[in-house]
């Protein structure tokens, strides 16, 4: 019996090292090819944005690296006549997406496992994105080229370096977090 217990005690450490290894694995590889990690915004700064971009019905908004798909979750809720595309490229999150969609589907919501740079954003309406500056700067010159006149962008913490803002909302929390408004 006591054999037997501690066999069974080796079997769940090793899947759980398992488990652990695997998860690190997704990790690193979402990291290393999108450069910028999963970091998800808290509640209330999402709250923000969605008072930020308001939507009427048929509108469409885009969360460039949806990560857990959270703001999508929060924008269609928010705005049931209009849709809300998450756009992600690592695999964690994109499946922690996965997971919340089956748990609690929404039928206004649509998510692509790609790189939004491949992505065509002409029937975009309303934009929202939590990168790297480096990662923003590159995406202005899609956004010039593709978005409609006066499509609004919602930037978390980067600003664009050669664009002003056309509002900027600091929202206080545990971590300060800065929204930038961009009107194209
Ligand atoms: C800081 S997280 C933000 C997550 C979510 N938007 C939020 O605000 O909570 C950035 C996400 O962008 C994704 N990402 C970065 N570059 C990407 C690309 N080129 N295409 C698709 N997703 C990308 C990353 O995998 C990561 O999940």
């Amino acid at each position: 019996m006591t054999l037997f217990l501690v066999l069974a005690l080796y079997v769940l450490l090793i899947l759980i090292w398992l488990v652990c290894f695997f998860f690190l694995l997704l990790m690193s590889y979402g990291i290393i090819t999108t450069k910028v990690p999963y970091v998800p915004i808290p509640q209330h700064v999402i709250d923000e944005v969605t008072r930020l971009l308001p939507m009427k019905a048929g509108d469409q908004f885009y969360d460039l690296g949806s990560g857990d798909g959270r703001v999508i979750a929060t924008m269609a809720s928010a705005y049931p006549e209009a849709f809300a595309t998450g756009v992600e490229k690592a695999p964690l999150p994109y499946t922690l997406t996965q997971i919340r969609f089956w748990r609690k589907p929404l039928k206004n919501v649509k998510t692509l496992f790609r790189n939004f740079s491949r992505v065509p954003l002409n029937n975009a309406t309303h934009i929202y994105m939590y990168l790297f500056p480096e990662v923003v700067e590159k995406l202005l010159p899609k956004f010039e080229a593709e978005l409609k006149k006066g499509i609004r962008v919602v930037s978390c913490d980067f600003p664009f370096k050669t664009k002003e803002p056309i509002e900027t909302v600091v929202v206080s929390g545990r971590h300060k977090h800065t929204l930038y408004v961009y009107e194209f």
